[in-house]
């Protein structure tokens, strides 16, 4: 397995960063996953605008153009012969004595990247759809910026790993904002697909953009709008959306069985849209 680390490929095993790595110390970074299908990244270019914009928000440098990370990226994808997976990407404000504010701006970021092979087309639990359990959210206020910061997200989604399902939606104030490593979505009784509106309070998924487009191009509403934790559990339908699970199908809420608890038809019918547009 090879790995990109601060301008070289090396065998996994002979990467390393330093202990002064704020990353390591302050979570002090951004991060971007892509997914690669057919050896091909899928919507990549979004995922690095999305990259760029993130690490605009705490002011660490932007290592690379998009051309420059592209071919990184595709460049590692053939050293290890990835067909279908994810494209991880980390830069974090560099290595530098503890201190909390910002290092001299000679200091370079940290860029580390590595693929990780994972079936994303034929996934079974999208066949017979996924359970989530509902969190509260407990993150901070800049959720629009993909920080490596992620220690809510791994109490969220270690509780629903627990609990025996798939995510975590996180609620605030009674309302959804979105699942611990993904976007979520309802469709109600006549066929409106609703996620909640881009703000602070929620990444902007990738996947939900192309999600809503290709909705949009096919005659579909959709209805940018928060919901409940309750209307979720009494959707027609519910799903969610990341790069590394395209469309999901939630089948179960809280132990409570959404559209009789089989992935339903509007879900499937945007899933087979996503996979023909990745694949
Ligand atoms: N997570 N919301 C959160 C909090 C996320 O972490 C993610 C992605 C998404 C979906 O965004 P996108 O469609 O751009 O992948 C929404 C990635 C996959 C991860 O942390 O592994």
């Amino acid at each position: 397995r090879i790995v990109y680390v601060n301008g070289r490929f090396v065998p996994y095993e002979e990467a390393t960063i330093s202990i002064m790595d704020r990353g390591f110390l302050f979570g002090d970074g951004i991060y971007e996953v892509s997914a690669v299908v057919n050896g091909r990244l899928v919507d990549n270019e979004a995922h690095l605008a999305r990259l760029d914009r993130s690490l605009g928000e705490i002011g660490i440098r932007n290592p690379h153009d998009a051309a420059g990370w592209t071919r990184l990226e595709e460049d590692l994808v053939a050293r290890n012969g990835l067909t279908e997976g994810l494209v991880y990407m980390e830069v974090t404000r560099g290595v530098h004595e503890r201190d909390f504010p910002f290092p001299p701006a000679e200091v370079a970021p940290t860029v580390v990247m590595f693929t990780q092979a994972k079936t994303i087309l034929a996934s079974p639990l999208a066949e017979r759809g996924a359970k989530v359990i509902t969190v509260e959210d407990l993150r901070w206020k800049r959720r629009d910026i993909k920080s490596v910061a992620l220690l809510a997200q791994v109490l969220a989604k270690q509780q629903a790993a627990a609990a025996g399902v798939a995510e975590a939606w996180m609620h605030e104030d009674g309302l959804v904002t979105e699942g611990g490593s993904s976007t979520a979505f309802i469709i109600t009784e006549d066929g409106r697909i609703v996620t909640r509106p881009l703000s602070t309070a929620l990444l902007p998924g990738i996947t939900r953009r192309a999600v809503m487009r290709l909705a949009e191009e096919n005659g579909l509403t959709v209805e940018e709008r928060a919901f409940t934790v309750e209307e979720a559990l009494s959707a027609a339908e519910a799903f969610y959306t990341s790069a590394s699970a395209f469309v999901m199908p939630v089948t179960e809420i809280d132990g409570t069985r959404v559209g009789g608890g089989q992935p339903g038809p509007l879900t499937r019918r945007l899933r087979g849209l996503y996979l023909e547009m990745a694949g």
